[in-house]
């Protein structure tokens, strides 16, 4: 188990609190399991009407824990968790909020593309350095991102790797909200609270219908994560990881 994932109950509200504050919440595979597990037992619980996702100040996450695509890139077992949590945020069956304040890379900033709302602060930046990393977009952002931002902004984002601030997130539809640093948690919770009073089978049944199928988010998953993984063991990554690693600040 890992204490760098922090879940609280608030009602019907459950917060999954990303808590590695010294790598700017790079996560860990027992991150990602905690999370996938924490999704679950909401979704189990009648209780639970809504899912939070939230950071420490200035860093919602700076991505997957490049140590760990490491361990791959050299011959070594990356596990199943985190393509378990893509899965899981895929088949989600309760709305999910986040509140973004700071750093949002990779998966900090992919994982919105599954939020119903997301909020975050002027000072953050969306950035997805994929293929800079020599990798390819993953969680479903291939597809997400077209859909949700336009063709040629989801290129922007997912292939040239340009940091979105949050004003040019909000103005291509990437995030909800812009709030100052001091109100983000208070809008999201509200937000949250707001989700939670609604009817929940008629919630259900509209959330299901604007998604519509989830088989071809399911399968793109499967499809990137054929390709990441192959590129995970590439010069082209080697290269990049071995820059990050061995980097002189
Ligand atoms: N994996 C592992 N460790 C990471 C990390 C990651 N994704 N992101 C940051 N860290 C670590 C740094 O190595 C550093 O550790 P150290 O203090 O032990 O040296 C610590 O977190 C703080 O990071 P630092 O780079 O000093 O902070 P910063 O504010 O100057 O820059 C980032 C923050 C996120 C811009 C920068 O760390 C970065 O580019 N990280 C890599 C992001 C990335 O490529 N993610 C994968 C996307 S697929």
């Amino acid at each position: 188990m890992t204490d760098h994932i922090l879940v609280e109950r608030q009602g019907a509200i459950q917060i999954i609190r990303m808590n590695r504050p010294d790598k700017k919440n790079a996560l860990t595979r027992a991150m990602y399991a905690k999370m996938s597990q924490t999704l679950a037992e909401g979704d189990a619980d009648p209780a639970i009407r809504v899912h939070v996702f939230l950071g420490v100040p200035g860093a919602f996450s700076s991505g997957n824990d490049l140590a760990d695509f490491m361990v791959v890139a050299t011959g070594g077992d990356g596990g199943t968790e985190v393509w378990d949590f893509l899965m899981a945020l895929a088949r989600v069956e309760k709305p999910m909020v986040s509140g973004v304040d700071g750093i949002a890379v990779g998966i900090g900033t992919t994982l919105n593309l599954h939020c119903d709302l997301t909020f975050a602060t002027p000072r953050t930046v969306f950035r997805t350095p994929f293929v800079d990393l020599g990798l390819v977009p993953e969680a479903g952002s291939s597809l997400l991102a077209p859909r949700v931002l336009g063709q040629q902004a989801a290129f922007a984002l997912l292939a040239l790797g340009e940091g979105f601030s949050a004003e040019r997130a909000k103005a291509t539809g990437l995030i909800y909200e812009m709030v100052e640093e001091g109100a983000l948690e208070a809008s999201v919770l509200a937000a949250a609270g707001q989700i939670a009073a609604k009817p929940p089978q008629a919630l259900k049944i509209a959330r299901d219908l604007m998604r519509g199928s989830r088989d071809d988010l399911v399968a793109r998953i499967g499809e990137e994560s054929e390709h990441f993984r192959e590129r995970l063991k590439s010069d082209e990554a080697r290269a990049a990881l071995t820059a990050f690693m061995t980097r002189k600040k």
